[in-house]
Order: C-alpha cells, then sequence, then structure tokens
C-alpha cells in the first residue's frame, strides 16, 4: 500500500544531486538508468491466473540477468560504506512524481525493476472487489496492459472487463500472456484459439497492439528465458516484448500542457510557478499562456534542483519563471498559444465508479483534476455500460466497479483537454464531500457547449429590492425529519403565526410538491436526491423573490441538505431537525403508511429499508417526544427573531 504525492516524490528525487560521497561506480550506474527509457505496465488477472507468480517471476529472472552488476554494486557500496548492506533500488525510481499527481490512496503496489535495455514500473493491482477502483489507479498512467489469461480456462468475462477497463483508460499496448500453458501440454492450438478469442472480442477496443505470448509463471518459461516446450512460438518472451515495444511516440508530440500546482515566491525577486509537465515539451524563450484567463508571456527560466535547463518535456518537473507578471495560481494551466485546452464547466464524459455508495445524479461531489478542482453535479446520467457484451444499458446510478457515460456541471469552469487528446489533462477524480473519499475516476469526452451560451441575465429589480418592499428579510427555514415527525404541523403553525403579523411566506411541502412538479418521482435514493434538488431551487427563488421559504421535507440525505445550504446565502439557511424516533412515528402514523410499510406493502420507507442521516449541526433541534407543537413554533420564531428575519 502506497500513499504517493507528487510532493513527496520530487522531494526524494531532490536530495539525490545533493548526496555526497557517493562512489563513481554508483553514479554511474544510476546516470545509465537515468538515460533509459522506463515503460510503465500494469497486469490484469485474478489471483487464480497465476499474477503474483508472473510478477515474481519477472523481479526474480530481471534480478538474476542483472546479477553480475548488483555484485558489482553491493561490493562497492559496502566497500565505500555509503549505503549499508542493502542497495535501494527506490534510488532508481525517477519517474514516479507524475504517478499520482492527484494524490488518490493507493492500494496497489508499484514494483521496480530494469534490464540493460529498459526499466519498469509495474502496477500490481489487487482484483476482487475493489478491482475497478484499484485497476483504474495502476491504469491510470500505465503504457502498456499485460492480460494474464489461464490456458486452461480460455477467455472469461472478467478478461472482457479487464480489457475494456484498460481500453477505457487510455491504454493501448496489450501483452496477451497465456498463462499455465504447461498445463495445456503446450499445445499450440489452445494457444491459437485463446489468441483468436481475444482478437475477436477486442477488435472494438482500439489497441494499438496485441502481442500474445504463451507462457508459464510456475516454471519461468517464456517469460525471460525462452521456453524449449514451444517451439512453435515465434513471438518474443515477455520481457523481449516489454523491452522492445514503442509506447513513446506521441507523448511529446503533444501540445504543451503545465498545471501548476503551487507558485514558488520564496522572496519579492523570484516568482516560479511549480508542477510537473503534463504533456509536450517547453523551452526558454517560448511563449506560453494560462488556459482560464488566455494570460500570455513568455519563458524566462526552467528551474530545476539541479540548476536551469535549455527545455524541459513530458514527465519533468520544474519551477517555470515568466518573463511577466501575470497572474497565475495553483490550478492555473500554462499551456502553448497554439493550441489550446479547452474551458467550460459543462462537459460529457465516462465515468469509473468505485465507492460502494452509487453514484447519484445531481448530487454534489468535488471534481479534482491534476490539480484544479470545482463542486460538480452529474446532471445526467446517459447510460452505463455492460462491460461484458459493451453494450449501452439505461441506469440511474452507477453502482459500485460500474461504467457509465454521464454529463456533468461544475461550478466554476476549469480547463481540459478531451481524454483522447491527452490522458493527463483529460482525467479527473470524483471526491465525496462528506467522507473525503475518492469515489469515481473519469475520463472527458467532450465539452458541453449549452452552458456557454446562457448568461446570467441582470434584472433591475433585485432581491433586495422585491425584499424591501415586503419589509422583510427573505431565509428558508428548512424543516427535516421522518414522516410523520411532525415537520407540516409545526411549519403550518409557525406560517400562520408569520402570516398574521404581515409577513410574505410560503410553505414548500413534500406532499403537496410531490403531486405536481416532482410526480415524476418516487422513493428510491435517486429519485429522493433529485426531488431535494429540485426543492432546494425552487426555495432559493422564492426567496430571491424576497419570501420567507418553510421547507418540509424528510430529505434524509446529509449531502443534499448541506447543497441547499450552499444554494442561500450566509445565514440565510435555517435547519430545523424535527426529531421523532421512528417508533413514536409508527406510533402516531397520521396517514396509515407506517402500518403499510411495516407490512412490507410501502418500499423503499425512510427509517425501513431506507435510511435517514439526522443533521449533526442543525441551527434548531426539536425533540417532538418533549416538547409541544407551540413551543416549537416559539424556538424557531425566537431564532428568526434573534436574526432579523421577523
Ligand atoms: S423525501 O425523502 O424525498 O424528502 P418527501 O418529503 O418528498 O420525501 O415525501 C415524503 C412523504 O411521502 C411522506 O411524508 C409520506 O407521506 C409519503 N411517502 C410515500 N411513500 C414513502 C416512502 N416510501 N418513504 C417516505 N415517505 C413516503
Amino acid at each position: 500500500m502506497a500513499h504517493l504525492t507528487a510532493s513527496s516524490a520530487l522531494a526524494f528525487t531532490a536530495a539525490q544531486p545533493e548526496e555526497t560521497g557517493t562512489p563513481d561506480s554508483i553514479r554511474a550506474y544510476l546516470a545509465e538508468q537515468e538515460g533509459k527509457s522506463m515503460l510503465r505496465f500494469l497486469t490484469c488477472g485474478s489471483v487464480d491466473d497465476g499474477k503474483s507468480t508472473l510478477i515474481g517471476r519477472l523481479l526474480y529472472d530481471t534480478r538474476l540477468i542483472f546479477e553480475d552488476q548488483l555484485a558489482a554494486l553491493e561490493r562497492d557500496s559496502r566497500k565505500h560504506g555509503t549505503t549499508g548492506d542493502e542497495i535501494d533500488f527506490a534510488l532508481l525510481v525517477d519517474g514516479l512524481e507524475a504517478e499520482r499527481e492527484q494524490g488518490i490512496t493507493i492500494d496497489v503496489a508499484y514494483r521496480f525493476f530494469a534490464t540493460p535495455k529498459r526499466k519498469f514500473i509495474v502496477a500490481d493491482t489487487p482484483g476482487h472487489e475493489q478491482y475497478t477502483r484499484n485497476m483504474t489507479t495502476g491504469a491510470s498512467t500505465a503504457d502498456l496492459a499485460v492480460v494474464l489469461i489461464d490456458a486452461r480456462k480460455g477467455v472469461l468475462p472478467q478478461t472482457r472487463r479487464h480489457s475494456f477497463i484498460a481500453s477505457a483508460l487510455g491504454i493501448r499496448h496489450i501483452l496477451l500472456a497465456v498463462n499455465k500453458i504447461d498445463l495445456v501440454d503446450y499445445d499450440q492450438s489452445v494457444f491459437d484459439r485463446i489468441v483468436a478469442d481475444y482478437r475477436a472480442f477486442a477488435t472494438d477496443l482500439g489497441f494499438a497492439s496485441i502481442v500474445p505470448v504463451p507462457v508459464s509463471a510456475r516454471y519461468g518459461e517464456n517469460i525471460v528465458g525462452r521456453s524449449p516446450h514451444t517451439p512453435w512460438h515465434d513471438g518474443p518472451t515477455m520481457i523481449e516484448h516489454l523491452e522492445n515495444v514503442e509506447v513513446e511516440e506521441d507523448k511529446v508530440d503533444q501540445p504543451f500542457r503545465f498545471p501548476v500546482q503551487y507558485v514558488n515566491r520564496p522572496n519579492l525577486d523570484f516568482r516560479g510557478f511549480a508542477g510537473t509537465v503534463a504533456s509536450g515539451t517547453i523551452a526558454a524563450g517560448d511563449e506560453v499562456v494560462e488556459a482560464k484567463t488566455g494570460r500570455a508571456s513568455r519563458i524566462a527560466r526552467i528551474v530545476t534542483a539541479g540548476g536551469d535547463l535549455a527545455s524541459a518535456r513530458e514527465g519533468q518537473a520544474v519551477t517555470l519563471v515568466l518573463e511577466d507578471e501575470i497572474e497565475v495560481s495553483r490550478g492555473n494551466m500554462l499551456v502553448t498559444p497554439d493550441a489550446r485546452p479547452q474551458v467550460a464547466d459543462q462537459f460529457t464524459a465516462r465515468v469509473v465508479w468505485f465507492d460502494a455508495h452509487a453514484l447519484m445524479p445531481g448530487r454534489a461531489y468535488v471534481l479534482r483534476t491534476e490539480t484544479d478542482q470545482a463542486a460538480a453535479t452529474v446532471t445526467e446520467l446517459k447510460h452505463r455500460i455492460n462491460v461484458d457484451n459493451f453494450s449501452q444499458e439505461a441506469a440511474k446510478s452507477l453502482e459500485l466497479n460500474e461504467i457509465g457515460v454521464c454529463n456533468i456541471s461544475l461550478q466554476a469552469p476549469i480547463a481540459f483537454d478531451s481524454f483522447a487528446d491527452d490522458r493527463a489533462t483529460g482525467a479527473f477524480i470524483l471526491i465525496d464531500r462528506l467522507t473525503n473519499a475518492t469515489v469515481g475516476a473519469g475520463m472527458i469526452l467532450h465539452p458541453l457547449r449549452r452552458a456557454a451560451n446562457i448568461h446570467w441575465q441582470a434584472l433591475d429589480v433585485n432581491r433586495d429590492a422585491r425584499a424591501e418592499l415586503k419589509h422583510q428579510k427573505p431565509a428558508v427555514l428548512w424543516f427535516t425529519g421522518l414522516s410523520g415527525s411532525g415537520k407540516s404541523t409545526i411549519a403550518n403553525l409557525l406560517e400562520k403565526r408569520l402570516h398574521a403579523e404581515g409577513r410574505h411566506t410560503y410553505i414548500l411541502d413534500g406532499d403537496n410538491v410531490r403531486h405536481g412538479l416532482n410526480r415524476d418521482l418516487g422513493f428510491t435514493e435517486e429519485d429522493r436526491v433529485e426531488n431535494i434538488r429540485r426543492v432546494a431551487e425552487v426555495a432559493r427563488l422564492m426567496a430571491d423573490a424576497g419570501l420567507l421559504v418553510l421547507v418540509s421535507f424528510i430529505s434524509p440525505f446529509r449531502a443534499e441538505r448541506r447543497m441547499a445550504r450552499e444554494l442561500m446565502g450566509e445565514g440565510e439557511f435555517v435547519e430545523v431537525f424535527v426529531d421523532t424516533p421512528f417508533e413514536e412515528c409508527a406510533r402516531r402514523d397520521p396517514k396509515g403508511l407506517y402500518k403499510r410499510a411495516l407490512d412490507g406493502q410501502i418500499k423503499n420507507f425512510t427509517g425501513l429499508d431506507s435510511p435517514y442521516e439526522a443533521p449533526e449541526n442543525a441551527e434548531i433541534h426539536i425533540r417532538t417526544t418533549e416538547t409541544t407543537p407551540q413551543d416549537a413554533v416559539q424556538e424557531v420564531y425566537d431564532t428568526l427573531k434573534r436574526n432579523g428575519y421577523c
């Protein structure tokens, strides 16, 4: 398990040049590693397919190749007494800083190994329940996926799922490892059939290469050393392919993208923008613009711990100093003026969901890109993808491990590319606002232009003017609690009192609104989220009209109550928790619903088979078993009075 952020890896690499007393041979060796190209790959397959054995084999067998070099290195380090008895292979890992810029806590082990030709980082992604999450994490920067197939079983639904996810995450190269070939007597026809099956279904996935290798992880055959039992195999061994597969081709040809991680301003004379080049190259003197504002300048210096560079390329962590003092802050992106990214607050994206709690359209999440973030809502779930046959299915939510395509709306625009154009700037993660857990990952397909054409209409008669005419301060009183808890009773009494005093009020009541505006909605979690979203928006409009709005809905979820609160201005949202225990509501049962629900005649009944998340910080907490409705009304009224609302 590793939690790797850009800054920790950066601190680590930056420390290297400072090291003193390193023997020249080790220095030379490290320099040699630095010059080699790097291949990132991941392995997909379940435990039974022999994944761990295969990775173990790769590490062990390549180490053997290395033995001479290692022995020399170990001797050197002991002789010079600088690194102790162990060779710290972590020293060789210089490419990790870009690995997890987004700071997801990773259940994925990254292992490093090298051959004389290339160095490798393999993401060992555990399977089981959380496989999409782990795979997504491991695959998001991988160049190639090793798809493991058990020769006795052939292509399984799991194989198809993994391959689909790999393709969705932008992986273009597949090494098809047909494992346990010894257990089918090294039979070429078994191998050929599996390869043909795989190629047939993978044609739509757009891989640039699929290279099959018959292997036995157990006996180390065709992994590093060639098997004497497969003379019919004229393709490469695994390591030969991993060493030679060409994946670099287009990375540096992409337009320059530099998401700013932080502004480095140690003193008044220096102002640099630190980050990792996400794609393309940059040289001193090049013109750049900030993506969102379009402000332009030129690169004055490219600063690194090891001194200034003339140019930098994808994957390099640098600090850029500009010629002009233009405003740039964390989350901004410096880009080439010739090919600027999209800037929008709505787009369509493919989303992979990893949380046990389903994705709900209408619910607010935090969307985070490489360095930027914004509050985000899925405005429409267009479809779910059936990963077994790649068909599109209608869906109202995305469950754990599901993949779907949806429209996302942000509270503020971000700069991005479509994922197909740039894997670094076209990807994002979604974070639960209450738990801070990473709940999904997304790939942007294209921006939606509709928002760009709708502007907020400035009106002459505004909220203040309307409220003033009514001699009141608008507010939203949000009553939440179980069905039959007494919300409507209290709201009704309160409105009578306010009305009698000449206040302009309106009650939005769940039962009533569900007869009209929300009559298309039922009581599933998805529908309740949408129910509350609409009511919160209506309440906001009514407050904008200058009214004191009383909202009486069960509103069982914290996320939506919080969303409603955030729609309103500071202090204008008063949450009233009408706290009546389930048993007491069932005893009162004013509408006879509890009896029917307990008899099993009503599904998704709040407090029974649908959750109620009690407020933690409501402004007013009314325990109806301890107080009369009249006293409750008085309490709310007093609070309003204290805050100048009546
Ligand atoms: S909410 O959960 O989406 O906020 P809302 O307040 O609109 O619910 O509607 C709740 C009212 O619908 C209840 O007071 C009750 O009269 C009725 N109702 C019908 N079915 C259910 C159910 N399954 N769960 C809760 N309330 C239900």
